[in-house]
């Protein structure tokens, strides 16, 4: 089927030189004013296509050109959209719509993990670094429990909680709760998508385990979460980064609870509000919210989670990187800077100057801002665009951190499942060439569409920027 080649708009302005130079015209805002030059522009639609359906609306077209009148305003670009061919005074001038944005983000990255650094972030970040030193030395020892302490005070753990850096990022964190924890009664595993389903796995075919009750859902949705039996042990993520579906709240988790919950929340923490009083334990790694270099991973025990660790033993072997209890005690010193084994320096002066970005900008609760304004930046973008939705069903579900995307367009949803993954991609690799977004396509698992980080490393400017280069890329690919 033949696309759109273009819309031409017929700007009937007898003389926009004259124009600007009118009273009424230097009234008001800049933008104001070049929203009533444009809105006086008669839209016409050139299709070399049968299919009218396909073509924008006129109304939609407004729509475009006041995203792109608004973007040139903000960026102080206003001569490029006067452009010269317009300002000449025989009417009417003749504009090619192609609508090829102008303003790139500052920061292209909105990969889901490894995630943005901190704006204002270079390499001099880790000038102090402890390089060439052990990680046992008194002072590397003092900035890796730099790292747990501001980590706790931010989050504001609650007392009696303790917190760890562990091998293995948040694979290595979760995989050691559940080697170390399960077993002693039924397990409840939730899982609503990829990394969730591998917990799955991981509790059927390699802990083999028997009791295990299992509450599924597919992209987009959540598993009926009041059906989830707390006196088992839970294991459960709280924001499903590859299908952009967070867990509301743990309200369905009750304070008299039996079992233990272990709550994988690397693309929450630091970007929601978690109640850890309702988490016996809580995982993630650096490389997500605060933007971290990947290696390492934290995990946070309640004092229930302790005991069980240290009445419990689980009846198959522990490799030494998952052990955290010596002849039925809990090795304090992983809880207090004596990592289970080596860390990179690097990355700790990494996480440390991440956490210290947080405290300077006002902790969790402005951390948590900054990652909803991008939520809220996408929202809105998303119910004024005709061709995507949210991939999370239930507005209360919508991740602020992995802001999923499905293309809704009908052309797009009739093709096969491959051509429509072939699509997003090709979208995707049309805006990393142009230097505009990079690493947000949609997981290699999770039906085809678009991923955008919105964790508070992001800046809300840079999601508003690039979003109108996603409605141009859109349109090339149609
Ligand atoms: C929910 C979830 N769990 C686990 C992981 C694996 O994390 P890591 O690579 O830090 O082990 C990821 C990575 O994106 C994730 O999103």
């Amino acid at each position: 089927m033949a696309a759109i080649r273009f819309v031409v708009i017929v700007l009937v302005i007898s003389s926009d030189k004259h124009r600007t130079g009118s009273p009424n015209y230097r009234r008001g805002t800049r933008e104001n004013r070049f929203h009533g030059v444009v809105r006086k522009a008669k839209i016409t639609r050139e299709e070399t296509c049968n299919d009218a359906s396909r073509g924008l609306s006129s109304q939609l077209l407004f729509k475009h050109i006041d995203a792109w009148v608004a973007e040139l305003a903000d960026a102080g670009d206003l001569k490029s959209l006067v452009r010269k061919d317009v300002r000449v005074r025989a009417p009417p001038q003749v504009l090619l719509f192609t609508m090829k944005p102008t303003t790139k983000p500052n920061r292209p990255f909105f990969s889901s993990g490894p995630c943005s650094k901190r704006p204002g972030w270079s390499l001099s970040a880790l000038g102090e670094a402890l390089v060439g030193r052990s990680h046992r030395a008194k002072p590397a020892k003092a900035r890796i429990q730099e790292v747990i302490d501001r980590s706790a005070s931010i989050l504001g753990l609650p007392e009696g909680y303790i917190c760890g850096i562990v091998p293995a990022s948040d694979t290595g964190a979760v995989e050691m709760a559940m080697w170390s924890l399960l077993g002693q009664r039924g397990v409840e595993m939730c899982a609503w998508e990829s990394f969730g389903s591998g917990w799955v796995t991981d509790a059927v075919k390699q802990l083999k385990l028997e009791n295990v009750t299992h509450h599924g859902a597919d992209y987009g949705k959540l598993p009926d979460l009041s059906q989830i039996n707390c006196h088992n042990d839970v294991v459960f993520t709280y924001n499903g980064t590859t299908s952009g579906v967070k867990v509301p709240h743990l309200d369905w988790i009750p304070d008299d609870r039996k079992g233990l919950t272990i709550c994988d929340a690397t693309s929450a923490v630091f970007a929601m509000d978690i109640d850890f009083s309702k988490c016996d334990v809580v995982t993630w790694s650096w490389q997500k919210v605060m933007g971290g270099e990947g290696a390492h991973g934290m995990i946070v025990l309640s004092p229930r989670a302790v005991e069980r660790l240290e009445t419990y033993s689980p009846p198959w072997p522990l490799p030494k990187i998952f052990r955290m209890t010596k002849g039925g005690k809990l090795i304090a010193d992983i809880f207090t800077g004596a990592t289970i084994n080596t860390v990179s320096m690097l990355c700790v002066e990494d996480a440390v100057d991440g956490l210290r970005w947080a405290e300077s900008i006002g902790g969790l609760p402005a951390l948590i801002r900054r990652s909803e304004a991008n939520l809220k930046a996408m929202a809105d973008w998303v119910a004024r665009t005709d061709w995507v939705d949210f991939l999370a069903e239930d507005p209360a579900t919508i991740s602020n951190t992995s802001i999923c995307l499905k293309i809704t367009a009908d052309w797009y949803t009739a093709l096969p499942a491959e051509e429509q993954a072939a699509k997003a991609k090709q979208l995707v690799s049309l805006l990393e060439k142009e230097g505009v977004g990079y690493d947000f396509a949609s997981y290699r698992d999770a039906p085809a569409g678009l991923r955008i980080w919105g964790g508070a490393t992001v800046e809300t400017a840079d999601i508003e920027a690039l979003l109108p280069w996603l409605d141009w890329a859109f349109k090339q690919i149609a």
